[in-house]
């Protein structure tokens, strides 16, 4: 989407991964301290969003969302202001239909949706200084055209308010049921591609609910084409940082959202991160592969069903290379640089987690463990466009 936001893939945190429905002001002040404390917002991450469950369940008499007087006494804009001062920006939930996922699934009072109210709401988190707008459909039912007629209307709704946000939509909860993933960059900075992610490795599934990092993936890589400037692919918010996963899991967790150019959103208690999340978190050069300026995604140069290498074309000429093992013990993953749109006779290969160099004349291989993750940054020679690496127009769009 065009908007002049989300140019790169957005960075930031949000609550629903750890907190859920648990979320208070003090919970998000705390977290936005954190954010500050520990060097992640001086590492780029800069969107604090809160998730579902920060609503009064009433509008107020003229139809104006409140923010839950218990959980958020001080008030939205407050919160607002608060992230502001600290140099971070502000996201907010919302849903298009009648109530928001929690009061759909009941675990949450009212019926607070946005339908009826789409303007009137945009224009409230416009005033409160909205950066970041979720926007989650939660009900099975209703066709691809009232979600393209639905998703469009807030999107709108927020260009009329004339503030710039970020417009991040969750269209997956038929999308996934119904066929391949629309590509949404008519329509939004960023879109959901599968259901929700829960701290596993694998569960199974590529299309239901929850799904695994792997699993994502999967479902992830073939839509590289959607990826650019003002819109991305968005595979969820990041697992890292929480139990369930092995710290080479999280490792590839990271080095994969960040080659498929996907919004970097860490779900994990900011407050408490050890030495080890900060170090995968804080990657400053698989930051700057994600965030590189041309926006594209990784697009696969080959799959074997164990041996996944995925390259990601950068703004400089260099190409990011992930060397992804799938399979269940330690094996060599090779490529060339031929087969990732390279020519020449020696080149630089940067290991994104050490930041050591190497040298080679071609090839780019490396023993990686078990579901590991390894990425190099391949400069030198001269750089050909390989197949795949162009966009797919959103008007072209698959429903
Ligand atoms: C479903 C979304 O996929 C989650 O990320 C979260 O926003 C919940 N809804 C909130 O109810």
């Amino acid at each position: 989407l065009d908007n002049g936001v989300a140019r790169t893939p957005p960075m930031g945190w949000n609550s629903w991964n750890t907190f859920g429905c648990n979320i208070n002001e003090t919970l998000i002040r705390g977290m936005a301290d954190a954010m500050v404390s520990s060097g992640m917002r001086d590492a780029g991450y800069q969107y604090v969003v809160v998730d579902d469950c920060w609503m009064n369940p009433n509008r107020d008499a003229s139809g104006n969302l409140q923010g839950d007087p218990a959980r958020f006494p001080s008030g939205m804009r407050a919160l607002g202001d608060y992230l502001h001062s600290r140099g971070l920006k502000f996201g907010i939930y919302q849903a298009p239909l009648d109530r928001t996922c929690a009061q759909y699934f009941g675990s949450y009072p009212g019926a607070t949706g946005a339908q009826g109210h789409e303007a009137q709401d945009a224009r409230q988190f416009a005033a409160w200084g909205v950066d970041f707008l979720k926007y989650d459909w939660c009900s099975p039912s209703g066709s691809i055209n009232d979600q393209v007629t639905t998703f469009a209307k807030m999107r709108d709704a927020l260009a009329a308010t004339g503030r710039p946000i970020v417009y991040s939509i969750n269209p997956n909860s038929i999308h996934s049921k119904t066929g391949p993933q629309r590509n949404w960059g008519d329509v939004a900075n960023m879109w959901r591609t599968t259901e929700d992610i829960t701290n596993a490795w694998d569960t199974g599934q590529t299309n239901g609910y929850p799904m695994g990092v792997k699993n994502i993936v999967d479902v992830t890589v073939p839509l590289a084409g959607y990826a650019r400037p003002g819109g991305f692919n968005d595979p969820d918010m990041m697992e890292v940082g929480r139990s369930g996963m092995t710290d080479t899991e999280q490792r590839s967790h990271f080095a994969l959202w960040a080659v498929m150019a996907s919004p970097l959103i860490a779900g994990n208690d900011l407050r408490s991160m050890s030495t080890a999340t900060q170090t995968i978190l804080k990657n400053p050069r698989l930051i700057a592969i994600n965030q590189d300026t041309l926006g594209l995604q990784a697009t696969q140069v080959s799959y074997d069903g164990t041996r996944r290498v995925l390259a990601k074309r950068l703004a400089n000429g260099d190409v990011a290379v992930a060397l992804f093992n799938v399979g269940g013990s330690t094996t060599t993953i090779s490529t060339t640089a031929a087969a990732i749109g390279k020519s020449g006779s020696s080149f630089t290969l940067q290991d994104a987690w050490t930041g050591a160099t190497t040298t080679s004349t071609g090839s780019i291989s490396a023993s990686v463990p078990a579901h590991g993750t390894a990425v190099y940054r391949v400069s030198g020679g001269t750089s050909t466009p390989p197949a795949g690496t162009t966009f797919v127009s959103a008007a072209s769009g698959r429903c």
